[in-house]
């Protein structure tokens, strides 16, 4: 089959097209054909191994995963001798940060982790993006414990994660306002945002607001910029580790305190998870945002965009045309 591989850490270029065996699924997993996957940060961070820290997860000197990418819809082509939730021929979405692998033909994952069925209307390349970006956002928006009412800034309004911190805020009710470029603030509104803020022309922290949640779904701002535009007890989460890594140290430190503090949820995904994202598609809450699409050989052209830190949602991979 044609797979993207890579056997060191480093730029776009170190990753190439190849022919390799197909995977075997084992008792408990399926094998999937692959239609569409998406190039994203998390790909990114993997590939180039950028931050140390990354590689207690991805390998110390070289890569665990030759082959990237997590998140994947396609067709299920068949089952391990255990496997009971689907069958040859059922098409599916879903995510795999524990083995990656959707950046071929064909990929497997245990029945039991975050994969489930496409809704009936998704194209496979609609359905590949639902789970990147979503999962990180839900679990900032579930740690920030946000309630209906509450006042939530979503700064970076318009990345993977911020565009669906938007949709998903909206779902649990809070009030949002978003901060973004010019060019998105159309977008950014449509998305549900309550207020916009174009941070071309207004500076976010000049206001009288106070916000629940200030949710950084791009790493640009800093808890000491924010603090004050965060309520008496109000919570700052960001995607980055900080200019100097101090998130994690705040994330530690803060909390001890009381009042305004910082969070660093480790994220998570599971079945549940995904199937709550399938719902909030399902019902019209989410439609994951969508950029470029390029064709698995133009794999590297697509990780330079992504790491352009331009994109606008979520860049598509099509592996087989539908
Ligand atoms: N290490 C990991 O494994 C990992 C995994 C996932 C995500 N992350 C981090 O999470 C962050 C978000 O990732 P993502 O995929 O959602 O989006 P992204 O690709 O980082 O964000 C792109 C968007 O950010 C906006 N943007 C760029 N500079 C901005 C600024 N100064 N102020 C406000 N918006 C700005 C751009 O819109 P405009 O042109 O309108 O400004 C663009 O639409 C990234 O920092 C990423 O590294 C890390």
């Amino acid at each position: 089959m044609r797979a993207i591989i890579h056997t060191r850490y480093g730029p776009p270029d170190v990753v190439s097209l190849q022919q390799i065996n197909k995977p075997v699924p084992k008792d408990n997993e399926v094998l999937i054909k692959v239609y569409a996957t998406t190039v994203n940060r998390t790909d990114c961070g993997f590939r180039s191994a950028q931050y140390f820290v990354s590689r207690f997860f991805s390998g110390l000197l070289k890569p665990k995963h030759q082959t990237l990418g997590n998140e994947f819809a396609g067709t299920i082509e068949a089952t391990g001798k255990e496997v009971t939730l689907f069958t040859p021929g059922d098409k599916v979405f879903g995510f795999n940060d524990k083995k990656f692998g959707a950046h071929a033909e064909y990929m497997t994952i245990a029945e039991d982790d975050a994969i489930t069925t496409i809704p009936g209307h998704l194209s496979f390349k609609e359905a590949a993006p639902i789970t990147e970006g979503s999962h990180y956002a839900l679990c900032n928006i579930r740690a920030a414990k946000v309630k209906e009412g509450q006042h939530v800034l979503v700064y970076g309004a318009t990345g993977a994660i911020g565009s669906a911190a938007v949709q998903i805020l909206k779902h649990f009710g809070a009030r949002i306002t978003a901060v973004c470029n010019t060019k998105n603030v159309t977008l950014v509104k449509s998305l549900g945002a309550d207020e916009v803020i174009d941070y071309t022309e207004n500076d976010y922290t000049q206001t009288d607001e106070e916000y629940d949640f200030v949710f950084d779904a791009v790493g640009k701002t800093s808890f000491g910029k924010c603090k004050p535009v965060l309520k008496k007890n109000g919570i700052y989460i960001s995607t980055e580790l900080g200019k100097r890594t101090e998130n994690i140290f705040l994330a530690l430190v803060t909390p001890l305190f009381g009042g305004k503090r910082v969070l660093f949820p480790l994220p998570t995904i599971n079945k549940a998870d995904v199937n709550f994202l399938k719902m909030l598609v399902e019902t019209g809450q989410f439609t994951p945002v969508t950029d470029r699409t390029y064709p698995l050989e133009q794999i590297i052209e697509a990780y330079h965009y992504v790491e352009s830190g331009q994109k606008t949602g979520n860049v598509i991979i099509e592996v087989v045309s539908e």
